[in-house]
């Protein structure tokens, strides 16, 4: 088992994070625990610092608060430093390729975490840098988010293996990264999206196949109720993401029978978890008594984004 670790430990180091399809159940499980132990470590005061020395580059081409603060935060604690660099800043932004740009920064550097659109633009980027690059959102992912929310499940829970996690709303980012997570962490995963907004097909054909090597499963349905019932954690997500405000008035139509609300979590267990990656958008997305009642535990998964970007960061740019 020791020696099983230190293999999952070697094999980390120098890996992208890009999306959880390219992490094994054991290695998630090990980040996990590991974002656990680092939690623990920064709540009793030790001074844990791996990562002394060691600048990790972050390339914003959309807004955040969370994610900016908390890998900012994180790489002070682990004895780092971090650079915020926004894409008016950047080169990038004036027509510099990625290519270029991933082979400059990996001579300055030692790790990029980058926020932006198409999920091609951080693959290129990787393939480009000779150093770790994290995925801090793409229009097709954000595993460090799901990271985090996992964690938090564990931590409520006591366990992930054999619990049902229903997503209702749209087909996004979030969709797609609890989907993949769930089913490598053998959770049986329901999403309820109205037509076209469904998941990416080819997304949910991948996590099937994980979801039968693990035991877990994956329902995809237009039915909200169908997903939530019995559903140990209900999630949702604004209905129109970064890059889709202009859609909002015709999403606004297209979501309005999935609002996460009273009625709704009335057919979820009784001890549900309510989450949301934030921001939110109260009254759309979520009623204010779901979000804001006792199932709630939106803040957990808030702080959980800096102990399991630790993790990550830990992990890879030792
Ligand atoms: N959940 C999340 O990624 O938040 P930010 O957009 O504020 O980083
Ligand atoms: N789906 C949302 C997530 C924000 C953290 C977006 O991409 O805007």
């Amino acid at each position: 088992m020791e020696l099983m670790q230190q293999d999952i430990a070697l094999g980390l180091k120098g890996k992208d994070f890009l999306a959880l399809a390219d992490y094994a159940p054991e290695e998630i499980r090990y980040l996990l625990d590991l974002a656990v132990e680092l939690k623990r470590k920064q709540k009793a005061g030790e001074v844990y610092q791996p990562l002394k020395g060691k600048t990790l580059g972050m390339i914003f081409e959309k807004s955040s608060t969370r994610t900016r603060v908390s890998f900012e935060v994180g790489m002070y604690q682990l004895g780092g430093h971090a650079l915020f660099l926004s894409k008016n800043d950047l080169q990038l932004g004036r027509g510099e390729t990625i290519w270029d740009t991933a082979q400059v920064m990996s001579r300055y550097l030692d790790g990029i975490m980058i926020r932006t659109f198409e999920h091609r633009r951080v693959i290129e980027l990787a393939r480009g840098a000779t150093i770790p690059v994290i995925n801090g959102l793409t229009d097709s992912a954000h595993p460090c988010q799901v990271l985090a929310d996992y964690q938090t499940v564990l931590e409520q829970k006591g366990r992930l293996e054999g619990l049902k996690i229903a997503y209702i709303g749209d087909g996004n980012n979030m969709a797609h990264s609890l989907m993949m997570g769930g089913a490598k962490l053998g959770m049986h995963v329901a999403v309820a999206s109205p037509e076209g907004y469904m998941p990416d097909e080819g997304i949910s054909k991948n996590t099937k196949e994980v979801a039968s090597q693990t035991g877990g499963s994956l329902l995809v349905t237009t039915d909200p109720i169908e997903a939530i019932r019995d559903a140990d954690v209900v999630y949702t997500d604004v209905w129109a993401s970064m890059g889709f405000e202009e859609e909002q008035k015709i999403r606004e139509k297209a979501f309005k029978n999935y609002q996460v609300n009273g009625d709704l979590v009335k057919h979820a267990k009784k001890d549900y978890l309510f989450m949301h990656c934030l921001p939110a958008h109260r009254g759309e997305e979520v009623s204010e008594e779901v979000i804001d009642g006792p199932n709630s535990v939106i803040f957990d998964e808030a702080e959980n984004r800096l102990h399991a970007q630790k993790a990550i960061m830990a992990a890879t740019m030792c």
